[in-house]
C-alpha cells in the first residue's frame, strides 16, 4: 500500500500531461481539497497546481451533498485552472472532467463508465466517481476553476444506504487498482480536452461526452431542479453550453441547465 500513496515522487515519473499535476501539493488529511486549492489560487497558485489528500473530513459533493472519503481507498484530487473561457463555458469544463474520468478508467482499468448527466460516472448503474467545479469570476472574466474530482477506486464496500447508490472500481473489476494510474491518466486526458475547449472547439468536446453516456439520447428521465421543482420527459441531447434537453410529454423541449437526475429507465 506504501508505494501507492499519491505522493508526488510516485506520481511524478508516471505523469504523462505537461502542465496537470507539475505543482503537487499532497495531504495526508484535509477538510476538502477543493477548499485547498481555493487557498492556493487566492495565494497565486499557477494553473495545473494539483491538490490531493489520501482522506477528507468535509469531503463535498454537488447539490449541498457530502462525499464519503476513506483514507487510502480513493482518488481525492482538486485541479487549479486559469481558462480563457467565458464564464457560461465553464459547465462545459465539467462535462469535459467527465468524459476524462471516463477514458481514464477505461484506459488504466478496462471498465466502461457511463456518464450520467451532468458528471457523474455510472459503473452497473452505481456511481464510482463525482466531480465538483467551482468558479471564482468577476463580471465576465474567470479568475479561476477548481475541478475537483472523487473517484471510488478501491473501496472494499460502502455504509448500507450509500452502497445502493455508490461502487467502486474494485468492487465492479474484482481486483484493486493503482491510484496513481488512474490519476495519471487522468490528468493527460483532461489536459488535451481543456486545450481543445479553449481552442474553441465546444462541440467536438460535447460530441465526445454524448458519445460516453448512455443518457444523452433517448432516455426515461426524472430531474429534480430543487425547490420542489421536477422535469420528466425523454432526453434529447445537449445544448451547446451543455444543457440536458428534455422533451416533455406535450413535445416541448426544456433545456435543464443545473439539476439531478433522480430516476430513469
Ligand atoms: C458529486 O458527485 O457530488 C461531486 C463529488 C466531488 C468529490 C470531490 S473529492 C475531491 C474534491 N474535494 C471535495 O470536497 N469534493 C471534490
Amino acid at each position: 500500500m506504501a508505494q501507492d500513496l499519491l505522493l508526488p515522487d510516485s506520481i511524478l515519473p508516471h505523469l504523462k500531461s505537461h502542465r496537470l499535476g507539475t505543482t503537487i501539493h499532497h495531504f495526508l488529511e484535509t477538510g476538502s481539497t477543493n477548499d485547498a486549492a481555493r487557498q492556493l489560487a487566492e495565494q497565486g497558485s499557477p494553473e495545473g497546481t494539483l491538490v490531493l489528500a489520501e482522506e477528507q473530513t468535509q469531503g463535498r459533493g454537488r447539490l449541498g451533498r457530502s462525499w464519503l472519503s476513506e483514507r487510502g481507498a480513493g482518488i481525492y484530487a482538486s485541479i487549479l485552472l486559469r481558462p480563457v473561457l467565458k464564464p457560461r463555458h465553464t459547465a462545459i469544463l465539467t462535462l469535459v472532467a467527465a468524459v476524462a474520468g471516463s477514458e481514464a478508467i477505461e484506459q488504466a482499468c478496462g471498465l466502461r463508465a457511463d456518464i450520467k448527466w451532468p458528471n457523474d460516472l455510472l459503473l452497473s448503474g452505481r456511481k464510482c466517481c463525482g466531480i465538483l467545479s467551482e468558479m471564482q469570476a468577476g463580471g465576465d472574466v474567470i479568475r479561476y476553476v477548481i475541478v475537483g474530482i472523487g473517484i471510488n477506486v478501491n473501496h472494499s464496500d460502502f455504509p448500507e444506504e450509500l452502497g445502493r447508490r455508490a461502487t467502486s472500481l474494485r468492487i465492479e473489476g474484482k481486483r484493486p487498482y493503482s491510484r496513481v494510474a488512474v490519476l495519471c491518466e487522468f490528468l493527460l486526458r483532461f489536459e488535451l480536452l481543456y486545450d481543445e475547449l479553449q481552442r474553441s472547439n465546444c462541440l467536438a468536446v460535447l460530441q465526445r461526452w454524448v458519445d460516453r453516456s448512455s443518457f444523452a439520447f433517448g432516455k426515461q428521465v426524472t430531474v429534480d431542479l430543487g425547490s420542489g421543482k421536477r422535469v420528466e420527459g425523454q432526453t434529447a441531447g445537449l445544448s451547446e453550453l451543455g444543457n440536458l434537453k428534455v422533451k416533455l410529454a406535450d413535445g416541448r423541449v426544456e433545456e435543464v441547465m443545473s439539476g439531478d437526475i433522480v430516476a430513469w429507465r
